[in-house]
């Protein structure tokens, strides 16, 4: 027999994929199923709502939450991109095809179409925050150790991504221990230096956020810190730098970000890259032996999700099934506060406005140590929230020198 649905409820991911995106799918679709709604996939973000639209019927298909990626596919497109408007063709389409609410996966970049949608034409939207960057204004606490709070913030996504990094940190020590090298890790993120911060659960020694500009006076700091710890304490060093860190250029007279091109995309953003290979450079015109650079590249965003992940998906996704029930749209669910993996439960969590979301860098006056170019404890204990078993660092055996009788 053919099952009638009280409605509609359509599911689109958008931005760069992370690990979490399936099990956001999973349970979103779950939750909206359990209360009698089709279940519908806008494929690869607003792009399916485009032209004749791309939609799939997602409503009996089984969906593995474990594996990484999206089953939806993912763009970064804009209807609102000026001179290329075509909000018109999204309106068009969500009526042609029925849909009653959009739950729109995304960044700040992708639920701000979401955003616009309901405040300039009423469609019925629920954000759902995704990024490896971890750069959503989510108004998630962390209540420090100390007494004191801070505003953090925690978007699925960023917790595997970070697993990912701390465990690509602790291997590359290795390789470096032997040859005695430096290796430059260079970490994506963005402008948010959260997961380049990550590196130093993997024992990176020194990082490089971009919400500390590189100055003059800085970059010198950090090349007399980097000699002095090859020179006196351990010639195998790891640096963790984000993509979006800010270097002094000499011409511009301000700190900039390097470029890996120019183009940008549908909504403004260039590609980064490229300075890790100009850190290991200068350390190899200053006579440092063999520096290499590694790019961690789309690595964090791949594989698997973490446990913490899934808790925090499945969490969250448990709050939209209050939020449809409650027809509370234009919002987003959040974690309140940052807690242990047992304790990330929908009772923990909260909705926020879209009209509220921003851009959250990495709060470097609580999580970094502007001097030593590392983190703080502070962010050591945020971290091992996400990753309460962080691998065993490798450790050097020094053995004497056995000379001949
Ligand atoms: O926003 C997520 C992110 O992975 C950033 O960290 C990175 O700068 C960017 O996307 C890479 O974009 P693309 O997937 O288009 O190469």
């Amino acid at each position: 027999m053919k099952r009638s649905y009280r409605g509609t409820v359509a599911i689109l991911t958008g931005g760069g994929d992370t690990c979490a995106l399936n099990r956001s799918i999973e349970t979103i679709k779950n939750v909206a199923y359990l209360l009698d709604y089709r279940v519908l996939g806008i494929y690869a973000g607003w792009k399916g709502l485009l032209g004749d639209g791309f939609i799939v019927d997602i409503s009996e298909q089984s969906i593995n939450g474990h594996i990484g990626g999206s089953i939806l596919g993912s763009s970064r497109t804009n209807p609102y991109k000026e001179g290329q408007n075509r909000v018109d063709e999204v309106l068009s389409n969500i009526k042609r095809y029925g849909i009653d609410i959009i739950v729109s996966i995304g960044g700040d970049d992708t639920n701000g179409v979401a955003q616009r949608l309901y405040k300039e034409h009423g469609i019925p939207v629920i954000g759902f925050p995704k990024t490896i960057d971890n750069d959503i204004k989510t108004q998630t606490m962390h209540h420090l150790q100390n007494g004191q709070s801070v505003e953090a913030a925690l978007c699925p996504g960023f917790p595997t991504a970070a697993r990912n990094i701390v465990h690509l940190t602790a291997s590359l020590r290795t390789t470096a221990m032997t040859h005695n090298r430096i290796f430059v890790l260079e970490i994506m993120g963005r402008d948010a230096g959260w997961l380049p911060a990550s590196s130093a659960l993997g024992g990176a020694d020194f990082i490089l956020v971009p919400e500390v500009p590189m100055t003059e006076e800085r970059i010198q700091r950090f090349y007399d810190l980097v000699r002095y710890m090859h020179d006196h304490e351990h010639k195998d060093i790891i640096i963790g730098v984000s993509e979006g860190v800010r270097w002094w250029n000499e011409k511009s007279g301000t700190c900039d970000v390097i470029m890996e091109s120019r183009e940008l995309d549908a909504f403004g953003h260039p590609r980064l890259g490229g300075v890790g290979a100009m850190i290991a450079n200068r350390l190899r015109e200053e006579g440092i032996n063999q520096p290499r650079t590694q790019v961690a590249g789309y690595i964090p965003r791949s594989g698997r999700i973490s446990e913490y992940d899934h808790q925090v998906a499945s969490a969250l996704g448990q709050m939209v099934l209050k939020m449809i029930l409650h027809e509370q749209f234009g919002h987003m669910p959040v974690l309140d506060h940052m807690a242990p993996f047992r304790e990330v439960e929908a009772y923990n969590t909260k909705t926020i406005p879209l009209a509220s979301l921003g851009n959250k860098g990495f709060p470097a006056d609580v999580y970094y140590d502007e001097s030593r170019f590392t983190v703080t404890d502070h962010y050591r204990e945020y971290l091992s929230m996400l990753i309460p078993e962080p691998p065993k660092l490798p450790q050097k055996i020094e053995y004497s020198k056995f000379l001949p009788d």
